[in-house]
């Protein structure tokens, strides 16, 4: 008989990523918030991250954007497609309903930031889906940091990003990407 996982890796099995946080996204906290929050301290620390403006892409329930508060950040846009009411509930902001697909065909085209989040999200985009997101995401911002507490995604300079430095803080790889130069 084969074996069910449990967890939100169960959740995905059974409904598929997409359904799963269609369905359940007003609702949508992660666990790990703590390590999250962690995470981005120690990164904006080691490698002195500009958060001018920042873009919390995969934006969740604003687990990143309000670490990123906290962290004396002023200007943070979130964007998420199934989201947005847990981001509103929890940072009074609007994320733009904006999926990793969309973006990756133009969506948010124009717009420029500092430094591009990721946490905990990226790992849920197939790996033949990231070069052409990755493409624009070098659009948006000099730098992108990924946290995961995934080994993937690992981005390739041939998509447009190098990886400088990857630290791990409470599980959680911190991994800070810039762009190649265009
Ligand atoms: C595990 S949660 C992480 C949320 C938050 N960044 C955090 O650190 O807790 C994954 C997020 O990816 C979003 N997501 C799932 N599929 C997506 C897609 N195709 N495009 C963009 N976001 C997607 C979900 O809505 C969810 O907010």
């Amino acid at each position: 008989m084969a074996r069910r996982s449990s967890g939100i890796r169960g959740e995905y099995e059974r409904h598929g990523v997409q359904d799963y946080y269609a369905q359940r996204g007003a609702d949508y906290r992660n666990p790990h918030e703590a390590a999250v929050q962690a995470a981005l301290a120690e990164s904006v620390a080691r490698w002195r991250l500009d958060l001018t403006s920042v873009l919390d892409l995969a934006c969740g329930s604003g687990e990143a954007t309000l670490a990123l508060r906290g962290l004396g950040c002023q200007q943070v846009e979130g964007v998420d497609p199934y989201t947005g009411e847990a981001y509103r509930q929890r940072t009074g902001l609007f994320a733009a309903p904006f999926s990793f697909e969309q973006i990756a065909a133009g969506a948010l085209e124009g717009r420029r930031y500092h430094l591009i989040v990721c946490s905990y999200a990226l790992h849920l985009l197939p790996e033949s889906r990231l070069p052409l997101l990755c493409y624009h995401l070098s659009r948006l911002a000099p730098a992108l940091l990924i946290l995961t507490p995934h080994k993937r995604p690992h981005l390739r300079p041939e998509w447009g990003w190098t990886l400088d430095d990857e630290i791990i803080v409470q599980r959680v790889h911190c991994r800070l990407y810039t762009r190649q130069p265009h």
